[in-house]
């Protein structure tokens, strides 16, 4: 990295930060229901070289995009200007300036191995990255959660996607060895021990590499139901639905609100079973867990697709203890638990049905729960 900035910067940069993608093991839409969710950070990481810069310029270059520098006046950011992957950068500066932060400009070199379109949240990686060398460089003394939600609003207000707090939360607070129990209304979380090579488990994530445009438009629109809803009940968020409640619930809403409300009360539900059972070492447990958040996610809230559906029934088949989709939906990653010595199977099966179907080969590898955002140099 040190190597890569001299070269395009011409000088030493001033550290070095990493923060990793993630994937999340079960709570899927949950985040902007006030709700739960369960994610872990992959050893899949943003490394990010920044030098102090003292003239206000904003310098970004990317070992993946093929563009030329990217150069821009920090104090004249604003929404709209950047609309390429330096949105992601940018939008964290202007956050931090919007929040009154006394910050400058940067020079900037990203490289990443977490795979972008996968459902694996580069861009939270990349955010995140940024926002912890800001805070070191500019001693502005945050904390890691405060860093998520400067960089969750670079992503909202800047970039323009409307996503919860989920991704910021796992590439910033994640460690490893855990997954990131996250209650987003009490805005609390809590690491809770999952090592599943240490109980001869694998988690599988399988990259269906689709992405099916639908997604764009799709996210907001679903995320207005979800609020729609939670206003005819009376609610300030659907976290305040309780299980035993969702018959009467149902009575009250328009037809087409009522599975989207299903999913999100039974899905919250799915992340405290979850945590009781990795609570007390059962990573096995969490296998029906998964399966009926793939069937909740792909009936009633809908954002599966063909290709993530077939990974899903695949892994099943060849033995898996649970799969589902993760992330926003139609397409992305698919995750699987399964026993170690029955891996190499499932994976060649998965690969074999896609060749079937006429699909692109998916990208399969095992991972780990990793660290989360820090400085590395
Ligand atoms: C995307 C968003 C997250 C979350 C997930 C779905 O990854 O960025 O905030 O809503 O979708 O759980």
């Amino acid at each position: 990295m040190k190597e890569a900035f001299r070269r395009i910067f011409g000088a030493d940069p001033d550290g070095v930060w990493a923060a990793p993608g993630r994937v999340n093991l079960i709570g899927e839409h949950t985040d902007y229901n006030d709700g739960f969710a369960l994610p872990i950070a992959i050893p899949h990481t943003t490394l990010l070289a920044v030098r102090r810069r003292r003239d206000g310029r904003l310098r970004l270059h990317s070992a993946q995009g093929d563009g030329p520098l990217i150069d821009l006046d920090v104090a004249s950011l604003v929404p709209g200007v950047v609309t390429t992957w330096g949105a992601y950068p940018a939008g964290v500066v202007w956050a931090l300036r919007e929040a009154g932060h006394r910050i400058g400009g940067a020079d900037l070199h990203v490289d990443s191995t977490v795979p972008t379109g996968a459902g694996l949240s580069s861009s939270a990686a990349l955010e995140c990255a940024v926002a912890f060398a800001y805070n070191d460089l500019f001693e502005l003394g945050l904390s890691a959660p405060a860093l998520a939600l400067v960089a969750q609003r670079a992503e909202n207000g800047f970039a323009g996607v409307p996503c919860g707090v989920m991704d910021q939360m796992a590439s910033a607070c994640c460690t490893a060895g855990t997954a990131l129990h996250l209650d987003i209304r009490a805005a609390a979380h809590e690491h809770v021990p999952f090592a599943p090579e240490a109980q001869g488990l694998r988690l599988l994530v399988i990259d269906t590499r689709v992405k099916h445009d639908l997604g764009d438009g799709a996210y907001a629109a679903l995320r207005a139901g979800c609020e729609r809803a939670a206003r005819r009940l009376g609610l300030a968020a659907l976290r305040d639905l309780a299980p035993a409640e969702l018959p009467r619930a149902g009575r009250m809403l328009p037809a087409d609100l009522v599975p989207l409300v299903r999913h999100i009360v039974t899905e919250n539900a799915r992340v405290a079973e979850a945590v009781s059972h990795l609570r007390a070492g059962r990573i096995a447990a969490l296998g029906p867990i998964l399966t009926a958040g793939h069937a909740s996610l792909r009936d009633d809230y809908r954002i599966s697709c063909a290709e993530s559906d077939l990974v899903v029934d695949t892994a099943l088949d060849a033995g898996a203890l649970g799969a589902r989709m993760t992330g926003g939906g139609f397409g992305g990653s698919v995750i699987v638990l399964v026993e170690e010595d029955r891996a190499d199977a499932l994976a060649a099966a998965v690969t074999g049905a896609f060749r079937s179907a006429g699909y692109r080969a998916p990208h399969l590898f095992a991972v780990s729960p990793a660290p989360g955002a820090r400085r590395i140099e």
